[in-house]
């Protein structure tokens, strides 16, 4: 099996937010994907050992912040390579919160979500959620994945789905 396949899958890049008993917390993920409009569906996959996989499964929700080209790009390792266990993510970074759920400032666009249903894999859970609220933050472009690669320059901790040994 030639695991470089997957490298040819494409994804966005996003903070998956949530509280921690009243205080936002959330971890970057590059695993949302939609799974319908009508009624509006999405899903992500975290990490079991991810803090934010227990604070979702705690409140029953989570929001998705969408990435933009013009994002702050440390956001992404703000988000992605520490643990809402050790230090608040949140503080110092400008949110407002939509539809009862924390959404990062510097974004081009939030989607609020309440869980409907999961899957466990070996190592991460796929949360179902329905949408209860979506809009656009700003104008810019949607990150790519390959751009935080190629562009960026960005890497992936061993807790993100598409990690591969380089
Ligand atoms: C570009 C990028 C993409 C990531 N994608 C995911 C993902 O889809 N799912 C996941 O569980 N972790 C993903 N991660 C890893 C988490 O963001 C990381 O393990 C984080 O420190 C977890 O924080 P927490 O313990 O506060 O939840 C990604 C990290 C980066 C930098």
């Amino acid at each position: 099996m030639n695991k470089n396949a997957f490298r040819n899958l494409s994804y966005g890049v996003y903070v998956i937010s949530t509280w921690d008993k009243g205080r936002a917390t959330g971890c970057t993920a590059n695993s949302v994907m939609q799974i319908t409009s009508e009624p509006a569906t999405v899903a992500v996959s975290i990490n079991h050992d991810n803090y934010t996989n227990a604070c979702i499964q705690d409140t029953g929700k989570f929001a998705v912040s969408v990435l933009g080209e013009h994002s702050e790009p440390s956001l992404i390792g703000t988000f992605g390579f520490r643990s809402g266990r050790d230090c608040d993510k949140f503080e110092g970074v400008a949110h407002e919160v939509k539809s009862c759920l924390p959404v990062l400032s510097d974004a081009c666009a939030y989607i609020v979500c309440e869980v409907i249903d999961k899957m466990e894999t070996e190592t991460h859970t796929v949360f179902l959620g329905k949408v209860l609220d979506c809009d656009i933050v700003k104008q810019d472009t949607a990150m790519t994945y390959a751009y935080y690669h190629n562009v960026i320059k960005g890497k992936s901790p061993k807790a993100a789905p598409t990690y591969l040994p380089d």
